[in-house]
């Protein structure tokens, strides 16, 4: 297995996790533990690829840049760190008390399934733009 392939397999591991950790919102340790370390991962992803990956060859010289699945790519990332902020600002106000009418905690439950799905897409996106002729 290439480094390319274990970066794979380690994000669909997280994704598993992060389903483990949405059945188990009841233990809040757990689950905010759990779903920061996962939002920590996805926020440091993009450092180590731009680090570890000859990105200059194949977006700007090879041009790869302007084609539809590194844009498509793209998009779905930044879907999921809007996604992770409105999640974070309806757990404050759970956390805060500031919920009363059960509106933040229906939200944050809501945007939960987009959050996986939207997660799923991102890792396949990314799996599918793969190619082992990059890695430095
Ligand atoms: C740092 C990020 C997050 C924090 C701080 C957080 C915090 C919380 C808190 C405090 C609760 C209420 C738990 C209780 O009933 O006592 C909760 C519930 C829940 N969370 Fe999160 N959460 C985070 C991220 C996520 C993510 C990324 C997902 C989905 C992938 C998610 C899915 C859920 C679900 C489904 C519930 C249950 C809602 C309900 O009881 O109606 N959370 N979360």
């Amino acid at each position: 297995m290439d480094a390319g392939e274990i970066t794979i397999l380690v994000a669909v591991i997280t994704l598993v996790v992060m389903i483990g950790a949405y059945f188990l919102s009841k233990n809040r340790r757990v689950h905010i533990g759990i779903m920061g370390g996962v939002i920590a991962f996805d926020l440091m992803i993009p450092v180590y690829l731009l680090l570890t990956r000859d990105w200059y060859t194949r977006l700007i010289e090879r041009e790869d840049i302007l084609t539809f699945g590194v844009w498509m790519h793209f998009f779905v990332v930044l879907v999921l760190y809007v996604l992770y902020l409105f999640q974070i600002i309806t757990a404050l106000k759970i956390l805060k008390k500031e919920d009363a009418d059960g509106i933040a905690r229906n939200e944050h439950r809501a945007q939960a399934k987009g959050i996986i799905l939207i997660r799923a897409f991102v890792i396949f996106t990314g799996a599918l733009l793969y190619d082992p002729e990059y890695i430095l």
